[in-house]
Parts: structure tokens; sequence; C-alpha cells
């Protein structure tokens, strides 16, 4: 596995495949790899003949009172795994090169409507900063194929969007969510919960999987089963940011006539934010 940081070999090594008739998947990350993480790669590796994964922490995505200073670093760790699954180029841009003109400057990709709502109503440019990293990702290494975690629904949504609102020449492949034997997925977050915190985490999988079965047994009175679940999950501990049950194309209030449908959910266990979703086929 070759390590690349600046951009000029980047697209060298791009050329170069491309002229070898190579197809390329990518699998942008934040790195804290976790299996979830190497799960992608796995899907990445039998879709294309070359993987590129990037590990980049992206300021832009951070609110002024998030985790970014926090945020795990572990890459010795994260390179062993990547380099154990085969994985070709792992890209690690600077800060400095990827924002050169300064964050307030910077050029940005915004996907209204979707980036509004939910997570986006409770973090405020979150997803500004997500599509427009993804953006300059794609534009560097220009990939065949990019793969993303369904763990992230709303994030999915907006980069599928933002590549066709942009006529950008790439497939994006959603990926099941990984989760730990006891419901919870897997998060780079979850390092970030105290013992008891951890016993707890799982409550917000099983509350959403709970809903979900009501729902496929008929039950349509969404907005009580949904305030169920939040006293249910108050009284366990967790503070309910939302839990919503949305169209699975729109992320929007589902109509009568609509089958697709996402259960998202996001709540706080001490400082930590855990997120997660569940898809329901009604009958
Ligand atoms: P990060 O949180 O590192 O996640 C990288 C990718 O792994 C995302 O597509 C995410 O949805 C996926 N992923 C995380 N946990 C998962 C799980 N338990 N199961 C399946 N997939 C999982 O998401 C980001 O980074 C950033 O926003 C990024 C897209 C890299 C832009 O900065």
């Amino acid at each position: 596995m070759q390590q690349i940081s600046d951009i000029t070999p980047l697209r060298e090594i791009r050329r170069k495949w491309q002229n070898d008739g190579k197809t390329i998947a990518f699998v942008p990350t934040m790195g804290n790899l976790h299996q979830g993480h190497l799960h992608l790669v796995q899907q990445a590796k039998e879709h294309a003949d070359i993987v590129v994964v990037s590990i980049f922490v992206n300021p832009l995505q951070f609110g002024p009172d998030e985790d970014l200073a926090a945020y795990p670093r572990t890459m010795e760790q994260d390179k062993a795994a990547l380099e154990a699954l085969g994985v070709n180029v792992l890209f690690t841009p600077k800060a400095e090169d990827i924002y050169s003109r300064g964050l307030e400057k910077q050029t940005f990709v915004e996907v209204p409507g979707l980036s509004y709502m939910i997570c986006g109503a409770s973090r405020p440019g979150h997803f500004r900063g997500v599509a427009t990293i993804v953006c300059k990702l794609f534009n560097m290494v220009q990939p065949n194929i990019a793969f993303f975690g369904e763990k992230d629904f709303q994030q999915l949504q907006v980069i599928k969007a933002m590549v066709t609102d942009l006529s950008m020449n790439l497939q994006i492949f959603g990926v099941p969510t990984v989760r730990e034997s006891d419901g919870l997925a897997m998060s780079s977050r979850n390092n970030y919960l105290t013992a008891e915190e951890r016993e707890k985490a799982p409550a917000l999988y099983a509350c959403i999987q709970k809903l979900s079965e009501n729902i496929e047994l008929g039950r349509r009175d969404f907005s009580r089963l949904i305030q169920q679940s939040v006293d249910e999950l108050t009284e366990q501990g967790l503070q309910v940011d939302y839990i919503d049950i949305r169209s699975v194309e729109t992320l929007l209030s589902p109509g009568h006539e609509e089958t697709e449908l996402v259960i998202l959910a996001a709540a706080f266990l001490g400082r930590t934010r855990l997120i997660d979703n569940i898809q329901v086929t009604l009958k």
C-alpha cells in the first residue's frame, strides 16, 4: 500500500491507472477505522481493480462546539488494517493543502433541503462541510465508484443528491450498517462512552427496532409511536435529539401512498451523540 499526502503524485498514479484501463473505487473516511469502515473497503475491493481510501478529519464539517480537536486519530493502527486488506493507496491530505485559501474563503457545495432537516437542523453547516470535502476528494481521486455507509443515512442521501445535481461522473454505493454484537452501530464516537454509557447505548437501536416492528405489524399512529420511543429512551437515561419516520427517497414526512420509509434517530449519552436508522417497507 502506498501512502500519498500530496495531490500531484495522486494525480500521476491516477493517470497511470486510467492508461492501464483499471477501475477505481474510493472510500472516504475520517480514520479511527473500525469494522464498519473496513466493510466498506471490502465492498470496494469487490467492485473495482484499485481501491483508494482517504483519511482526513475534515474541519469544515465540525461545528464550533463539536469534537474536532478530540476526534480520535489512530493513523498507525489504521494503516496496518488497510494494508492487511490490500488497499492500493491511502490518501492522507493535509488541511493546509485542502483548504489552502482558508476555511472562510473556501468555495462550498450545499445541497439545499436535504442538508437542513433532521441532523442538519441540529448541526448547522455540517452537511455543507461534508458535501464540500466529498466533492473535493472526488475531484482529486476521480473514482468510478465510491462507498458510503447507511449508518449515516442522511449523509448518503446528501452525497447522492450532490452527484445527481452536479452531474458527477461516478456511482455511489450505500453499504448496510455494521453493528456490535449487542446491536450498537459501530462508530468512532463510541470511544467517548464511559463503561456505564456503553451499557446503555444499545437502547437506541433496540428502540427503533421495536418501532419498526410496530409499523410492520400495521401501526400507523406514527406520532404516538415516536412519543413512546422518546419516553422510553429518556427513561433509560438517553437525551433524545430526534426520532422521526421519513420517506427513504426524500427524507420528508411520508405521504399516504409511500411504502419505503426510514426511522432516523439521534440521542445523547452524556456528551456523546449517537445516531442510528432502520429502513421499513410498508406492505
Ligand atoms: P467517517 O465517520 O469516518 O465514516 C466514513 C464512512 O464509513 C462513512 O461512509 C460512514 O457512513 C461509514 N461508516 C461509519 N460507521 C459505519 C458502520 N457502523 N457501518 C457501516 N458504515 C459505517 O462519514 C464520514 O467519516 C465523513 O463525513 C466523510 C464522508 C469521510 C467526509 O468527511
